[in-house]
């Protein structure tokens, strides 16, 4: 039975796949209106209540224009999810100049522009909930996935701001960080394997092969989901959520905080088997 009110509005980037395909079946059940995002919109669900929109993160020029159409057949957005994502897989070194940019396209200024967008309207009803995807990378960055990590790392700094800037505000913004959720992500994740990637070996294909191996006990994409839509009703939602398996959501999450740096290192260095 639904108890969220059905005129409540959501722009969802990523809806096509995953957790933000998890979470468009969810809200629609619940009777919410959703504008969900996709590149291709073919891949997007036909479900009550839910409009495709097509959009690219990658292509900034076109984000303004494709949100501001949207929030007029929304008549304004009560709520936005910045979900969307991929993974650039190589070494920092190679990295730098062939797919940072693009990953902070995506994980960072394309979010940031989306919130850019969605902030007047929200502040004009003095209402309103913005929730980022970030992900549990932000406190244990992933080896070979620096661009991703710095990506998501630089939007939960952002999130902790624009918290603090709205303070006085019936504007609430939260952090989800999950932990291996078991989607698409890693089978799209685009590795790079430039010459200079053979320096890096055994521990490129070690760390990669550990994380489809942790891929293996990932949570279902319904478990974040969940997790979104609780906090879209929440009055006064956490600055940041972990959400994942026990191990990610509980214990790793106690152990970045009570752990030095070092320890930390010495752990990422055993998940990921570096050697
Ligand atoms: N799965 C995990 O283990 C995990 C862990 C921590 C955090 N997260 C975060 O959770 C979010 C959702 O990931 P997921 O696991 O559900 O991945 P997924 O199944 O691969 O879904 C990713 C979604 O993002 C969209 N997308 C990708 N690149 C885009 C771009 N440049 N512009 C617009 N849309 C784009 C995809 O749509 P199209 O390809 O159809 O355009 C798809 O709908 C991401 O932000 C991810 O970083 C995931």
């Amino acid at each position: 039975m639904s108890t969220s009110p059905p005129t409540k509005t959501v722009f969802l980037t990523g809806a096509s796949s995953g957790i933000g395909r998890a979470t468009a079946e969810l809200l629609s059940e619940r009777g919410y209106e959703v504008w969900g995002t996709a590149r291709d919109i073919s891949r997007l669900l036909k479900l009550p209540g839910f409009h495709p929109v097509r959009l690219d993160l990658n292509d900034g020029a076109q984000i303004s224009t494709v949100f501001e159409k949207a929030a007029k057949e929304a008549s304004g957005f009560e709520a936005l999810i910045n979900n969307a994502g991929d993974v650039i897989n190589a070494p920092l070194e190679t990295l730098v100049s062939n797919g940072l940019r693009s990953q902070m396209e995506t994980l960072f200024f394309g979010p940031l522009e989306l919130i850019r967008h969605a902030l007047p309207e929200m502040r004009r009803r003095n209402s309103g909930c913005i929730i980022n995807v970030t992900s549990l990378a932000v406190q244990f960055p992933i080896p070979f996935n620096s661009g991703y990590s710095a990506a998501k790392a630089a939007l939960a700094s952002c999130n902790e701001c624009l918290r603090l800037e709205l303070t006085g505000t019936g504007i609430r913004v939260v952090d989800v960080q999950p932990g291996d959720v078991h989607t698409e992500i890693l089978r799209r994740t685009r590795e790079l394997n430039e010459p200079e990637c053979a320096a890096y070996e055994p521990n490129l294909s070690r760390a990669r092969a550990s994380e489809a191996g942790k891929m293996e006990q990932a949570c279902a994409p319904q478990t974040v989901a969940r997790l979104l839509v609780k906090l879209l009703s929440d009055p006064s939602p956490p600055p940041r959520k972990t959400v994942g398996n026990f191990f990610e959501a509980r214990l790793a999450t106690t152990a970045s905080r009570i752990l030095s740096r070092r320890m930390v290192e010495r752990l990422q260095r055993l998940i990921y088997n570096l050697k």
